[in-house]
């Protein structure tokens, strides 16, 4: 994309995008693996105008004041990298980018493992491709996003959730090849809905801990010659890892496995068995999971409405995903939610969006 030679005279523009929830294929897009999110009705905003000047003043709720920055010099609020990276990014391609004022209203619930940073990035890259005419399409404004979050926020996450935010609907599931970046839609299996419940714990090591399983996964495709851990042709080739590079295979292999046999399944009972299977590899063999969402896990698969049920996102705290008999999600929430509180946890509903 050269976006430099473009003039335009717009002065404002403003644009949204949704936060996601994975239902299968968790932590496998690091290792070019299969992932199938569907985005969710929560969406950020942003608003931006031309103000004249070379710098930017952001305001947005999350932040509770204005913060001014530019180029040269970047703002210190993490939450403000995030858009700051997409703004250098743009700018890093060749396209003039003016001083704006900036604002985000953002419905996703930030820090439970359904996207926000991600919505945010691409409600604002969004935002500029309209207000710049920039020629950028839909994938590379995940691909934009990846690299915002990557460069500029440090976190070294996949391509999952900007791909999400930026292509997937909310009626409907993507199934995404990391890889290739090829999709798929892959309806909800008839009769089912989704159910997001926040299991109230802060998902405090999930920097670390996800940098640290991103890495022996490298480590791991390392000792075993591959590109990535996508590229293993049998669980047998794992068996010979050391641990825990040997389970943390395991896990990927058999996620994308699951990930693969959902696009062939043949309804909501079988996708809730690869979901429970999911969760329980993602417990024992990933170890991203915590007593609080395997409780919290327990009982959504304990209520006769539900089909399946797991972690969602990175883990460490957050959010759980269930797949539910879709005239019985109010029933299980509150049932479950009861049940939770009653075991001295603070739960909450997330989607459908109470
Ligand atoms: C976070 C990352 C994604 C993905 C998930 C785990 O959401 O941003 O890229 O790795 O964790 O599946």
């Amino acid at each position: 994309m050269n976006a430099g030679s473009i003039t335009t005279t717009t002065t404002q523009a403003a644009a949204d995008a949704p936060g996601r929830v994975n239902l299968l294929g968790e932590h496998t897009d690091y290792n070019d693996g299969f992932v199938m999110p569907v985005a969710i009705v929560q969406r950020t905003s942003v608003r931006m105008r031309r103000n004249g000047t070379q710098a930017f003043n952001l305001h947005a709720e999350e932040l509770g004041r204005a913060v001014t920055f530019s180029f040269d010099a970047p703002p210190e609020e993490h939450f403000a990298s995030y858009v700051f990276g997409c703004l250098a990014l743009v700018r890093g391609q060749g396209a003039e980018v003016p001083g704006l004022d900036i604002e985000v209203a953002s419905e996703v619930p930030m820090g439970v493992g359904l996207s926000s940073s991600a919505a945010l990035e691409v409600a604002t890259l969004r935002c500029l491709r309209t207000l710049l005419a920039l020629p950028i399409d839909d994938v590379q404004i995940a691909q934009l996003a990846q690299r915002a979050e990557i460069e500029y926020a440090h976190v070294r996450c996949g391509i999952m959730d900007q791909m999400a935010s930026s292509l997937a609907a909310t009626d409907r599931a993507l199934l995404i090849d990391t890889r290739s970046l090829e999709r798929r839609d892959v309806p909800l299996p008839a009769g089912s809905a989704v159910l997001v419940l926040d299991s109230g714990i802060a998902r405090t090591l999930a920097g670390s801990g996800y940098n640290q399983r991103r890495g022996e996964c490298e480590e791991a495709a390392r000792l075993l010659g591959v590109a990535s851990l996508r590229d293993v042709q049998h669980l047998q080739a794992i068996e010979g890892l050391p641990e825990p590079m040997r389970r943390r295979a395991r896990h990927v292999f058999t996620e994308n496995e699951r990930v693969l046999s959902a696009l062939g399944c043949s309804g909501a009972e079988e996708f809730g068995r690869l979901m429970n299977a999911s969760h329980a590899s993602l417990r024992d063999d990933y170890e991203v999971s915590t007593p609080e969402l395997d409780q919290l896990v327990a009982m959504l698969q304990a209520q006769p409405g539900v089909f399946g049920a797991r972690l969602t996102g990175a883990g460490f705290g957050g959010a759980c995903v269930a797949l539910c008999r879709s005239d019985a999600v109010k029933q299980v929430a509150d049932a479950v939610l009861a049940q939770y509180g009653g075991a001295g946890h603070s739960g909450k509903q997330l989607v459908p969006a109470a």
